[in-house]
Parts: C-alpha cells; sequence; structure tokens
C-alpha cells in the first residue's frame, strides 16, 4: 500500500492536508495523526473492517480494545450509555487533554474497538492537528499508538513513517508530539475511578478534580491482571537488552564498568545531571527534569540499534509526578532491574 505523508508546515495548506486525510478516514482507510501525547493510528471507530486494518497494520493482539477519539464532549457522549458525574468532571477539567476515560460503550463502535468488553475508552486530544482532523472528518475515530506492536510509541512522524510505512493509507506530520507519554486511562464505570494506565495526568491532579482515585493494583503488583488488556502485554522493548538501574550515579558507574569487564559495549540512558557523571560506549541524556524526560523517552529507546551497544543501562527515576508513568513505561522496556 502507498503511504501519502502531508506535512503541516509552509509546504501545502493544512487544511488541504487534513480534507485528504479526512477523505482516507470516512472511506475506510488508516491514517496516521499527532496528538499531545503519542501519534496515533486512526480509522473510522464505526467500520469494523476500517478498524482490522489497524490491528493487521500493527500487529496488534485482538483482545486489545482501542481508544476512540473525538473532537468534543458533545460527539463524546454519542458513544456512550452515560455520563456519570465523575466522568463529567473530568473531561471538563481535564480535555482536551491527556487522559483516557473508560465508560460504558452503547454500541456506536465497532465491536473491535472495544475488543467485544461492554465498555470504551474515549478521549479528546489537545492537538490542534488532531482537533482539526476529528473535527474535519465529523466520526468518532479508533486510535491506538502509531507504532508496530510491542515497540516504543512514536512521538515523531519519522517514527511511525520506520514502523508503518507501506502498511497504511496516510501520515499527517507535524513534527514532534509534546508530552511523550501515551494518555491517563481511567475507568469511570464503579463509583471510584481506577487509573489503568499512569500517563500525562497525574493521580494527584485527579484528586484535585474529584477527589479519591483508586490505582489498579496490577500496576504494582505483576500477578495480577491488569484491567487494561494493553498493560500486560510487554512493551516499549529497545533492540538490545535494558537494566534499569537504580542507585547513585557511583553506584550506575560500578554496573557499568562491571559489564563492560565482559567486553561489553554499553549504552546509557540518564538525565543530564546523572549523565555528566557517567562514562560508558554512549550516552544519550533525556534532559533535566521529569517532563523533559517524558518527552524524550521513547525517541531515545529507539536509539540504540543492535550492534550499537550490547546493553542499555537505564537509570531509574522518582516516581512522583509524571514519573510514575516514566518508571510504569521504562519497567515494561527493562529486561532487567538492578538494585545496585
Ligand atoms: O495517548 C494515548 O492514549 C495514545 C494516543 C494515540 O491517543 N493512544 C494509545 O492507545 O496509547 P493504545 O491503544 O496504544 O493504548 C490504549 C490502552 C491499552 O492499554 C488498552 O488496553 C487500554 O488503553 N484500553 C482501551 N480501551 C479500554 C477499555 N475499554 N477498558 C480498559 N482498558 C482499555
Ligand atoms: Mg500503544
Amino acid at each position: 500500500m502507498q503511504t501519502k505523508r502531508w506535512y503541516i508546515d509552509e509546504r501545502q495548506p493544512e487544511q488541504q492536508a487534513i480534507e485528504e486525510a479526512a477523505d482516507r478516514l470516512r472511506n475506510g482507510r488508516t491514517v496516521a495523526f499527532p496528538t499531545e501525547t503519542v501519534y496515533g493510528l486512526g480509522a473510522d471507530a464505526t467500520d469494523e473492517a476500517a478498524v482490522s486494518g489497524i490491528f493487521e497494520a500493527k500487529g496488534r493482539p485482538e483482545d486489545n480494545p482501542l481508544i476512540a477519539h473525538v473532537a468534543t464532549k458533545k460527539q463524546l457522549s454519542r458513544l456512550v450509555t452515560t455520563l456519570p458525574s465523575v466522568a463529567e468532571k473530568l473531561i471538563d477539567t481535564f480535555t482536551p487533554g491527556p487522559i483516557t476515560i473508560v465508560l460504558p460503550s452503547n454500541g456506536t463502535c465497532a465491536s473491535n474497538v472495544t475488543a467485544g468488553l461492554s465498555t470504551i475508552g474515549v478521549r479528546i486530544p489537545d492537538h490542534p492537528v488532531a482537533q482539526n482532523l476529528l473535527k474535519t472528518c465529523d466520526i468518532p475515530v479508533a486510535a491506538p499508538s502509531a507504532n508496530i506492536s510491542g515497540k516504543p510509541s512514536p512521538t515523531t512522524a519519522d517514527h511511525v513513517w520506520a514502523d508503518l510505512q507501506g502498511k497504511i493509507a496516510g501520515l499527517v506530520d507535524a513534527g514532534a508530539t509534546g508530552v511523550g507519554l501515551e494518555s491517563t486511562v481511567i475507568d469511570c464505570t464503579q463509583e471510584i475511578p481506577v487509573i489503568l494506565r499512569p500517563g500525562g495526568i497525574t493521580k494527584a491532579q485527579l484528586e484535585m478534580a474529584v477527589g479519591s482515585v483508586m490505582v489498579d493494583p496490577a500496576l504494582a503488583n505483576t500477578a495480577d491482571k491488569p484491567k487494561a488488556p494493553g498493560m500486560k502485554y510487554k512493551h516499549y522493548a529497545p533492540d538490545v537488552p535494558m537494566w534499569l538501574v537504580a542507585g547513585s550515579p557511583e553506584n550506575i558507574q560500578a554496573v557499568i564498568d562491571r559489564e563492560r569487564d565482559d567486553a561489553k559495549r554499553i549504552g546509557v540512558m540518564a538525565s543530564t545531571q546523572t549523565a555528566n557523571r557517567l562514562q560508558a560506549d554512549r550516552i544519550i541524556t533525556l534532559g533535566s527534569d521529569l517532563r523533559d524526560i517524558a518527552a524524550t523517552l521513547y525517541d531515545a529507546l529507539r536509539v540504540f540499534k543492535n550492534g550499537d551497544v550490547d546493553l542499555i543501562v537505564c537509570e531509574t527515576f522518582p516516581r512522583t509526578d509524571i514519573g510514575q508513568a516514566i518508571m510504569n513505561r521504562l519497567e515494561k522496556a527493562a529486561t532487567a532491574y538492578v538494585d545496585s
């Protein structure tokens, strides 16, 4: 399949690109587009065959439901049986923004969007291009992250191109995304909302808005079956093994030196402060605060290629603010956890 790539910049009027992309979506085809978190791979959420195209292109397991994206609260309310007051509060406070709300589905979306569940994840993204595309095509758009299943989510159009070129009908390229990690998924089908996936909106922010919020116990304890089906899969894997190493820069350096003695080439991912104090074969600096680290993490995970280095050593980060989401993704990407 030929993948059409539109550039949202001075090369072409934005509306022309968006109209073409929207046409493809309305015609049952797959189009990748930017959101404020990561690029998504979209298809008409009401069209089962179109949605199958997403699973096929990504190689995604069929039991993993997709998020339906819409431009407005009104469109969102058309996909669910009820809008409980806590969900309404979350929508009014955080959308458009990096949050996905799980509610009872009313069946408007195709059954493969929800992977047969009675609930549906709905999201109003906060990206001008995503908003424009969703308003222009005027259909709910099912969209998982636009990567091959198991790989890090794409934060640039080049990441999408590398994974899906030739497998999808289009790609709207508007440069790098902002947050860099996927939306917070929160289940609002019970009285107290439950965080199923940590993300751009933190637990503290959610509690400020709606009071008590629980966290899916499976996020802390790998023995429990996660409520977001996608959370059980190994994810975000770089090409080479990655160790998450806790401890001071000196302790991390000791682990690097020990492994180098084995003639291994070592790549490092660390904050600016830590990176300045380490020596290795290749060092990628993620940034100096947690928000910067979140924004660069997935790109860094794609940089190290087989043959470049034999092992990636990555620092651990405090689980405060977006650090919770960073550590959740790193734990899925890592092959081992070393407490140095
Ligand atoms: O930021 C994001 O959320 C990005 C952008 C493109 O919007 N999308 C994204 O989609 O990360 P995906 O498919 O890669 O991750 C969706 C997660 C999965 O873990 C899935 O299992 C969970 O949300 N999910 C979706 N619908 C659900 C439902 N009805 N109940 C529980 N979990 C659900
Ligand atoms: Mg994903």
